[in-house]
């Protein structure tokens, strides 16, 4: 494309941190963030510690630190709540014998109760493993078989999905609502954190030591546990500074749950370790919810995703004039690409340049960025953190010059990059294949300033919107449906979720195609595995196409489905 057809909306001087992009790339240095936190003195570390207690024994004390809704509840938590809550949570934890490395999985909806039990397994060094509320059973099962887990935190609700019998190193239930659905073993929180004391003592560790595992998924096999250390610190404070643009006064939202990354790393992690005002919402998404949420809090810098910008969109200019969102003055999106008919639309309504950012569970925190002071290009995801160096290399690894598609990798390493795939060490060396970068398996290209374009996925993993799906989970879901032989699980492109999982099904002897079949089957996996991962439209189909070592070709999938040519299809079975 050339230079004079790309859209550019300027940076505004209005932002409050400007500083030339050049000039801070040169200057960079982690080591310089490094030394804003207390292990610069004694060599250890905890990131619960730097986030909440060093600022509950500061003059924020006092300052809000959570303002939590639901549709029920309406709560707000200083620093110095925070500290003691989160103590209690330790306590509780520690009481029963769990301690630094264990894996502690927190299964529940977002409520305050969340926040202060992930602070309080960081607080003794143990590893949280938080899951998305919608998981069903086998979601939840692999993800705690894998990881080893010895505790969960969950509610009566829920706690049906958690098939104990599976799951012979799972010590302790923790259940998290009223007393009489409790079964006799399970430890009820509620009285356990009232017996806490809410003084407890850091598990003081190393940088390197395990902080949190998110499970993701990839185009074949089971999720993966992505590791995460406590140096990750470093990233998610600076780019809570430098990006999100944090400063002392303003009231931060972001709307991602902490089940994915994004509700971690920046639902809790940048925002309190900037010692910033955290909202949390919990509940459904709805238009009027939402903006309600930024009129009532005053919300100043909100971090969204592109789906739920297309949803607010689809809403309609009217829904927005009837709050009053003035009080924005950041605004950043995540998870998949966000059209440039979105970013002008926002800057209509809002009068807000929506800044799109680019990173990975598996890179902890973000890497491409639009900064507050940077002209954002619509469409492009802006351009590699100081500190961070990006290229397209082909899959030799050569370095590709600007405008040629290829892989977007990252120089490795940066202080959030994950450190490992939990018991899977092939997985995590197929990132690393080419020496000295980080394959991300997105396609994208560089232009001739440095900014950076995504262009899709390389494998097959499917971006529901903003959720990442694995098509082989899917599919492993959908063939232990009585009536399916076969299944094959596409993302096929969608206007508001970007993208939707398609089911393309063979049917076992005996079964004929009808809606009902296909409505049964689209239960089965709602229940079984969660509501995200099931199919919103399924093809039946006498045969899937395979490569005569029995695999089923995604690819030729999607190219019927798009009605694209098939391509080289010599590997077809007949
Ligand atoms: O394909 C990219 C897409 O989401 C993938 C990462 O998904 P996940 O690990 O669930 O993390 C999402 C939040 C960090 C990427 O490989 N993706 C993420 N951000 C963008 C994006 N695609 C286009 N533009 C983005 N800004």
């Amino acid at each position: 494309m050339g230079k004079d057809t790309i859209e550019v909306i300027a940076a505004e001087a209005k932002q409050a941190n400007m500083m030339d992009y050049e000039q801070a790339r040169k200057e960079f240095d982690w080591s310089d963030v490094e030394k804003r936190f207390s292990w610069h003195e004694t060599g250890k570390v905890n990131l619960a510690y730097e986030a909440i207690d060093r600022h509950a024994t500061s003059e924020l004390k006092d300052k809000i630190a959570l303002h939590y809704s639901d549709p029920v509840r309406d709560e707000s938590y200083t620093f110095e709540q925070l500290r003691r809550e989160s103590n209690k949570a330790a306590n509780m934890l520690r009481k029963l014998g769990i301690g630094k490395g264990d894996r502690v999985f927190i299964f529940m909806p977002r409520t305050p109760e969340l926040y202060f039990i992930l602070l309080g397994i960081i607080k003794i060094g143990a590893i949280a493993g938080p899951l998305f509320e919608a998981f069903m059973e086998t979601a939840v099962r692999d993800r705690l078989q894998d990881s080893g887990a010895v505790a969960i935190v969950t509610t009566p609700k829920l706690v049906g999905r958690v098939p104990e019998a599976e799951l012979p190193e799972l010590k302790h239930i923790i259940v998290y609502g009223d007393e009489a659905e409790l079964a006799e073993h399970h430890i009820h929180l509620g009285n356990a954190m009232a017996e806490a004391s809410d003084e407890a003592d850091i598990e003081w560790v190393d940088g390197e030591d395990g902080l949190i595992l998110h499970y993701t998924s990839g185009s074949t096999g089971k999720p993966k546990g992505v590791y995460h250390v406590h140096r990750a610190m470093v990233q998610h404070e600076y780019t809570g500074r430098i990006v999100l643009d944090l400063q002392p006064d303003d009231i931060y939202w972001c709307t991602a749950d902490p089940g994915w990354v994004t509700g971690t790393s920046y639902g809790i992690f940048a925002p309190w370790l900037n010692g910033a005002t955290n909202v949390i919402r919990g509940g459904r998404f709805s238009p009027q919810d939402w903006y309600e949420t930024i009129q009532r809090y005053k919300v100043t810098v909100w971090y969204s995703a592109p789906t739920a910008f297309r949803m607010l969109m689809g809403a309609g200019d009217e829904a927005v004039q009837q709050y009053d969102l003035s009080s924005l003055r950041h605004v950043l999106s995540v998870g998949e690409p966000l059209n440039p008919e979105v970013i002008r639309w926002g800057y209509r309504v809002y009068k807000q340049r929506i800044h799109d950012t680019w990173w990975m569970t598996e890179t902890g925190a973000q890497l491409i960025c639009n900064y507050p002071r940077m002209d954002i290009r619509p469409g492009s995801m802006g351009r590699p953190l100081p500190g961070i160096e990006a290229a397209i290399l082909d899959d030799q690894g050569n370095v590709l010059p600007p405008l040629r598609m290829g892989n977007l990798a990252i120089k490795t390493p940066w202080p959030s990059i994950m450190r490992k795939i939990w018991n899977n060490p092939a997985k995590f060396e197929e990132y690393m294949r080419i020496d000295g970068w980080y394959i991300s398996g997105d396609s994208a290209y560089m232009d001739e300033d440095g900014y950076f374009w995504f262009q899709g996925r390389i494998d097959d993993v499917i971006n529901t919107s903003g959720e990442r799906v694995g098509p082989f989970e899917v599919e492993s879901k959908l063939v232990e449906h009585p009536a399916v032989a076969e299944a094959g699980v596409i993302g096929k492109p969608d206007p508001v979720r970007g993208e939707v999982i398609k089911a393309f099904i063979s049917l076992r002897e005996g079964y004929e195609p009808s809606d009902e079949l296909k409505q049964d089957i689209t239960r089965f996996v709602k229940e079984g595995l969660s509501a995200h991962a099931a199919p919103r439209e399924i093809e039946f189909k006498d045969k899937l196409p395979k490569t005569r070592s029995g695999k089923i070709m995604r690819r030729v999938l999607k190219a019927w489905e798009l009605e694209l040519p098939t391509g080289d299809l010599s590997t077809l079975e007949d």
